[in-house]
């Protein structure tokens, strides 16, 4: 078993694998609100580096649908962490913020995407992301039960902030 960086120990509590235990809620304005499933796979190899994969499927389809990956790391004796992501739908990231206990919140620092970005799982019609997203907030956090709890709420550059996922789930080992 590779021994954590130092570096890390304040980020332990969210190390290792985390599967929804209901169905995380999906919303936004301007889209019908859907139920999907995540698995969050949190790794290490002794680097000052969290090494993640999150990804969702339909809670009734099971079918694949968004996903990401990427690093994290921490600003050694601080509380400030930095994600690096990039998703399926040719979004990538840079999410910046502070953790305060087990309580991490991150926003937008740089976004990009590819430049024939689609989300995926649209239906074909539907050219998706007609418009920019220009921030994204996340919260995970640890809950006193045990379980852990990601919320996400986005602008884009037609919405004022607004929740887009809600979910919470327990470890799987
Ligand atoms: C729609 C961004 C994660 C499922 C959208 C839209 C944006 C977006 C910009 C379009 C809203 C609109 O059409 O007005 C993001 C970002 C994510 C994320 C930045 C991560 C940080 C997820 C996850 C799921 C998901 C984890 C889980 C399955 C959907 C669905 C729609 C959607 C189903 C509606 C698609 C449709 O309109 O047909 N997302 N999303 N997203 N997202 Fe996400």
């Amino acid at each position: 078993l590779l021994e954590l960086n130092p570096v890390l120990h304040p980020l332990n509590w969210l190390l290792g694998n985390w599967e929804s235990d209901i169905p995380g809620e999906g919303t936004f304005p301007t889209i019908k609100p859907f139920r999907y499933t995540e698995k969050l796979y949190f790794s290490h190899v002794g680097q000052p580096v969290i090494n993640f994969m999150f990804n969702a499927f339909n809670a009734e389809s099971k079918k694949p649908m968004h996903r990401e990956c990427g690093f994290i790391r921490i600003q050694p004796g601080t509380n400030k962490v930095a994600f690096m992501i990039a998703q399926n739908s040719g979004l990538v990231e840079i999410e910046e913020g502070e953790l305060t206990g087990n309580h991490l919140k991150l926003q937008t620092e740089k976004l990009a995407r590819i430049s024939f970005a689609k989300e995926p799982h649209v239906q074909q019609v539907k050219p998706h992301m007609p418009f920019n997203i220009c921030q994204i907030c996340r919260v995970f956090q640890l809950l006193p039960d045990g379980k852990l709890e990601q919320t996400v709420t986005m602008v884009t550059d037609n919405q004022p902030l607004s929740q887009h996922l809600h979910i919470t789930y327990r470890r799987s080992s």
